[in-house]
């Protein structure tokens, strides 16, 4: 049987991490889900039209659902679920001023995720993306290993790009990392970077690579005060399907991500942005590495915040 992936929400980001799944040509099928009427099926016929010109065989279909679950059918049998469902941003409002609203988008998705695809990794997007990934956990009740949320593999590129490009290389001699929460504490981790194997501090003055960081934990607002509508979609997606893939492929590829810490970095029981091996049933395992004093310093302050409001989404 082939592998098949569903997209819940045909917004901006569902729709292009639709397409990208789609042109890797790996996956059957390609489900897109939205509660608007026709446009999850008007975005599939499109798709499909561009499978003779890009030349893949992946089937992507359209479905609308309703409050209750209707058109949820679509999504059976779904190997990976990633949800995208819920308001972006507007220029000078934070993730966490979308929570309320999400966690309840969010909670009614994932309800129906476990009815209707009990056994798919789920794959959270919405934001802010470390309680709503908390949150479809508790509402799907699967396993925590199958409930992970895209941040650091977004965060990661973004630092990645902004070092290239002040250092006028090519992104791929940049290997960078970012862990911690995907807001104002997110631990950019600047002693994992490295430009051709050199250290990141060889190359730039303190002060510069503090501005990248700076720039990199505010990088989805700078482009949402830039878009004016919507917020950012094009690496977002990217950073999502190339998830999807490693799920589907079972890859054992390591990635930063969203996922259940559990006595790794001396912090437990909180979902938190950490590298972690992923497979077909989601976290293979948490991969814990060394940090600076005041790296490691970061990511407990981050847990402590995400743990904090975490708790609250329990009840939203
Ligand atoms: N089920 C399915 N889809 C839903 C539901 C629901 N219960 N509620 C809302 N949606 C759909 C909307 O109809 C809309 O088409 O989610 C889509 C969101 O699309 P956009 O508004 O274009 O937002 P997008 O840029 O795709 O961002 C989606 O990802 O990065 C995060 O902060 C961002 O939380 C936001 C999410």
């Amino acid at each position: 049987m082939g592998k098949k992936v569903t997209v819940v929400g045909a917004g901006f980001y569902g729709s292009t991490t639709a397409q990208r799944l789609a042109e890797y040509d790996i996956f059957e099928t390609v489900v897109l889900t939205d509660i608007i009427e026709g446009k999850p099926a008007g975005l599939a016929l499109d798709l499909n039209q561009s499978r003779a010109i890009e030349g893949y065989e992946t089937k992507v279909i359209g479905a609308s659902t309703g409050p209750n679950g209707e058109g949820y059918e679509a999504i059976e049998g779904s190997d990976v679920v990633v949800v995208t469902a819920g308001l972006p941003r507007k220029p000078g409002m934070s993730r966490m001023d979308l929570l309320e609203v999400n966690a309840k988008i969010v909670r009614q998705v994932a309800e129906n995720i476990a009815k209707y695809a009990p056994n798919a990794v789920v794959i959270v997007v919405s934001n802010p993306v470390d309680e709503m990934t908390a949150l479809a956990q508790l509402a799907t009740q699967f396993p925590k290993n199958r409930v992970f949320g895209q941040a650091g593999v977004l965060d990661t590129a973004r630092f990645t790009n902004f070092i290239a490009e002040e250092l006028n290389v090519p992104v791929k001699s940049v290997k960078a990392l970012t862990l911690g929460s995907h807001g104002d504490t997110m631990v950019p981790v600047p002693s994992r970077c490295t430009v051709d194997g050199k250290p990141l501090s060889e190359l730039l003055p303190a002060d510069k690579i503090e501005e990248l960081v700076v720039r990199t934990r505010n990088g989805g607002a700078e482009v949402v005060a830039l878009l004016k509508t919507g917020s950012a979609y094009y690496a977002p997606s990217a950073a999502a399907a190339r998830m999807a893939k490693a799920v589907a492929e079972d890859s054992g590829v390591v990635m930063p991500v969203c996922a259940w810490v559990d006595g790794e970095y001396g912090i437990s029981g909180v979902y938190l942005g950490v590298e972690a091996e992923l497979g077909a049933q989601g976290i293979k395992k948490v991969v814990e590495d060394k940090l600076t004093d005041t790296e490691l310093a970061g990511l407990k302050e981050a847990a402590e915040a995400v743990r904090a409001k975490q708790a609250d989404v329990a009840g939203l």
